[in-house]
C-alpha cells in the first residue's frame, strides 16, 4: 500500500512536503453516489481502483467506495488486488488485466477473481484451484472491438462450454470493454454492443445460464444506458473527471442536475521569488527569455513529481486566486512561474497545480489538453513522492 498516506489533521502544516496532493474522500463518495443514483434499480457498481485508484490511493478509495455502496472493486494487476486483501478488504475484487500462470497461486490465495479469455489459462487455473481445494471466479471477456484482452465472439461459446466442464472454475460474469464510447459518433460503440449481444444470444441458444454481465466504463455509463446490463465499471468519473469534454452534454443523464467533484487537489508552495531584468533567460536550455522585468517564483514540483516536462511553458498554476504561467523548462524537482502580474506573491504562498483557489480552478482535463494527453494520465502520473493528504 502507498507509503504516502499522511493522516490529515486539518492543516497543511502536517504534510511532510510543501508539494502534496489532497484527496477529498467525501467528493469521491459524492461522485459514486451520483453514479449509483442514476442507475436502474438492481444494477451493481464495480469501482475501478486500479493504478493506485488513478493516483488517489487504492486503499482509502476502495474503503470509501465500499462505504458508499460499491459492490465490486476492479484492479489492474494481481499485486493491486493482493494489497487490498492484505489491508483487510474482503469485498469481491476483479483483476481486470488477467493473470499470468505464475500468478495463479496468489490469485487463489487472495480469493480474487480474474478476467479470462483463453482456455490455456482456464486449464491452469482449474488445475491449481483443484490442488488447493478451491474454486476460482472468472469473468469471461469478449473482444468486441478493443483488440486487447478477450476471446473473439466466434470462439466465445466454445470457451464458455469448456470452462463449464471445469468444476474448480466458477463463471461469475461475462464482459467486454468499449474503446470509443467518449466519441461523438456512437456507431462503433453500438457495433461493439451488438457483437456482445450476439455472443450472449449464443449462450441462450445453447441453454447456458447467463451470468452477471458488465461492460460500461465511465463514458458508456454516461452516454449509453443500454450498456449497463447488470453492473457498470466506472473509473475516471469517480475521481471527478470526464474522459473527454465531448461527454459534458451527456452528464445530465448521469447526474440528474448534480455535479462531479474533482477528488484530487495538487498543491505546492513558493520556495523563492527572483526579480529578473528583461532579457534574462530561465531554466535548462535557457529557452525562455523574459520579455519584461519579471518576478519569477520557484516551486518545488517537477517531473519527478509527475509534472510532465512536456507541459513546460504550456500550463498555469493558481497563486493568490489568479492563474500564473509556468515558464522555462520543467526540471526534475522544480519549476518556475511568472508572477509578475501577481506582485503581492510571497515566498510560502500556496500554488495550486490542480484544483481550486478562490474563483479559479485548474482541472485534470485542462492539464491533459495542454499536455496532449488524457486526464487519466495526468492523475496517474502524480508520483509516489507527492504525499497524499486524505480529507475524510
Ligand atoms: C476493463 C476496464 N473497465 C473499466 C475501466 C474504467 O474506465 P474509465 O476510467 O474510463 O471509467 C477501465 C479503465 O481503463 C478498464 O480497463
Amino acid at each position: 500500500m502507498p507509503q504516502h498516506i499522511i493522516p490529515h489533521a486539518g492543516s497543511a502544516a502536517t504534510t511532510q512536503r510543501a508539494t502534496h496532493a489532497e484527496i477529498n474522500l467525501a467528493s469521491f463518495r459524492h461522485n459514486l453516489n451520483l453514479v449509483r443514483s442514476a442507475l436502474r434499480p438492481g444494477v451493481k457498481t464495480m469501482a475501478v481502483v486500479k493504478a493506485d485508484a488513478y493516483g488517489h490511493g487504492a486503499l482509502p478509495c476502495s474503503k470509501a467506495a465500499l462505504d458508499a455502496g460499491a459492490d465490486w472493486l476492479g484492479v489492474g494487476i494481481l499485486q493491486e488486488g493482493l494489497e487490498l486483501r492484505q489491508h483487510g478488504i474482503d469485498a469481491p475484487v476483479l483483476v481486470l488485466g488477467s493473470v499470468f500462470p505464475h500468478e495463479i497461486d496468489g490469485l487463489i490465495r487472495g480469493g480474487l477473481s480474474t478476467i479470462l479469455s483463453d482456455y490455456r489459462l482456464a486449464q491452469a487455473l482449474s488445475r491449481q484451484a483443484a490442488r488447493a481445494g478451491k474454486t476460482v471466479g472468472v469473468h469471461i471477456k469478449v473482444d468486441t472491438g478493443m483488440g486487447r484482452l478477450g476471446v473473439l465472439p466466434e470462439d466465445f461459446l466454445c470457451l464458455v462450454e469448456r470452462v463449464l466442464e471445469r468444476k474448480n472454475l466458477r463463471i461469475e460474469a461475462v464482459s467486454t470493454h468499449f474503446s470509443s464510447a467518449d466519441e461523438d459518433d456512437p456507431e462503433f460503440t453500438l457495433s461493439q454492443l451488438s457483437r456482445f449481444n450476439r455472443a450472449l444470444e449464443q449462450l441462450r441458444a445453447a441453454g447456458v445460464p447467463v451470468p452477471l454481465l458488465h461492460c460500461a466504463n465511465s463514458s458508456a455509463l454516461i452516454k449509453f444506458p443500454q450498456t449497463w446490463f447488470d453492473m457498470v465499471r466506472p473509473g475516471l468519473v469517480l475521481y471527478g473527471a470526464l474522459p473527454s469534454p465531448k461527454l459534458k452534454p451527456h452528464l445530465k443523464n448521469l447526474a440528474g442536475g448534480g455535479e462531479l467533484l474533482p477528488v484530487m487537489q495538487w498543491k505546492s508552495r513558493i520556495i523563492q521569488i527572483n526579480r529578473l531584468p528583461k532579457g534574462s533567460c530561465l531554466s535548462y536550455g535557457k529557452n525562455h527569455v523574459v520579455s519584461r522585468d519579471s518576478l519569477i517564483a520557484t516551486l518545488p514540483a517537477g517531473y519527478a513529481d509527475g509534472l510532465s516536462r512536456n507541459l513546460s511553458g504550456k500550463m498555469n498554476v493558481l497563486i493568490r486566486g489568479r492563474k500564473a504561467r509556468q515558464v522555462g523548462t520543467i526540471c526534475m524537482d522544480m519549476c518556475l512561474i511568472d508572477v509578475t502580474d501577481v506582485p503581492e506573491a510571497q515566498v510560502g504562498d500556496e500554488a495550486v497545480i490542480l484544483g481550486r483557489q478562490g474563483q479559479e480552478a485548474i482541472s485534470a482535463e485542462e492539464l491533459a489538453q495542454q499536455n496532449g494527453t488524457v486526464p487519466y494520465e495526468i492523475l496517474c502520473a502524480v508520483s509516489k513522492r507527492v504525499p497524499r493528504v486524505y480529507l475524510p
